[in-house]
């Protein structure tokens, strides 16, 4: 768990990964009068977003278990149809939740999930028979992000392992698997800049809830990294992301009554 500090600056250099919710919540059409769960909702920006989409009959729950993220989305949010739990996708059972939702989202969560088909499976038991799943995650390790970590020993490393990166292809394996269909998938690349050394630590510690520890690596090393990498100062980190929409499959469709 991190402090509201960390909090507050993985906030600050999240931005870019808040540009693709945005996108990820136009592709999911939210309606309004929708109730809708954002799954690992960090500091609740989105969250915010889906709860004026939704409107005064509409509802939208986040989930996240950092926390201090769920007690600064708690803190900035002001919509009546917004409210905030800690939990963990893989425990989703034990958060009180009403259900059953018509959209259940995740944006950049799932590569941190293990097994990603267990968690499909509560996800689906969560949604209408006519609800649907949108999820956006990292699909492989960004080879700048991957050098980085490895300077700060043993810290880095043990992060790295902490990660569940799967491709577009096995994820479309594990929907099946789960029981749903998929609907829509697309894999794509994308590049994120960090103006400075300095941004881009700050950004990787706050989003490694604080584990990532630069003072671990050597200043020569660190100098190293920042000549071979920096781009006229500016570091830029090319990953591999996808998202998809799952719906229930028709047999679990029936089964749930329709
Ligand atoms: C990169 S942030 C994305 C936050 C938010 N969805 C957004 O797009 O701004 C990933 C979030 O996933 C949460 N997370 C990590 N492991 C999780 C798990 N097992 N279940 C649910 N959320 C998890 C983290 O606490 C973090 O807030």
């Amino acid at each position: 768990m991190t402090s509201s500090r960390v909090a507050q600056a993985y906030r600050r250099g999240s931005l870019w990964q808040k540009g693709r919710g945005e996108r990820l919540i136009e592709l999911a059409g939210v309606r309004r009068g929708e109730l809708v769960l954002d799954l690992g909702c960090g500091t609740g920006g989105l969250t915010q977003q889906l709860a004026e989409l939704v409107g005064p009959d509409g509802r939208v729950v986040g989930v996240d278990p950092d926390e201090a993220r769920i007690a600064l989305a708690r803190h900035t949010a002001g919509a009546p149809n917004l409210e905030f739990h800690v939990g963990a996708a893989e425990t989703l059972g034990e958060v009180a939740l009403d259900r059953p939702f018509d959209l259940v989202l995740s944006n950049f969560v799932f590569h941190w999930i293990r097994d990603k088909r267990a968690v499909l499976g509560l996800m689906r038991g969560l949604i209408h028979p006519a609800g649907r799943i949108l999820v956006q995650c990292v699909s492989s390790l960004p080879v700048l992000i991957g050098e980085l970590s490895r300077l700060a020993d043993p810290s880095g490393e043990k992060i790295l392992r902490d990660f569940a990166f799967e491709d577009a292809a096995a994820i479309a394996h594990h929907v099946e698997g789960a029981g749903l269909q998929l609907s829509r998938l697309e894999e794509q690349q994308g590049t994120h800049v960090y103006p400075t050394l300095d941004a881009l630590l700050t950004w990787w510690k706050a989003t490694t809830h604080d584990r990532f520890d630069p003072r671990a690596i050597e200043p020569a090393a660190l100098s190293r990294f920042a000549e071979q990498h920096g781009d006229g100062g500016a570091f830029h980190v090319r990953e591999t992301f996808c998202w998809f929409e799952a719906r229930l499959a028709p047999a679990h469709a029936w089964g749930r009554g329709g």
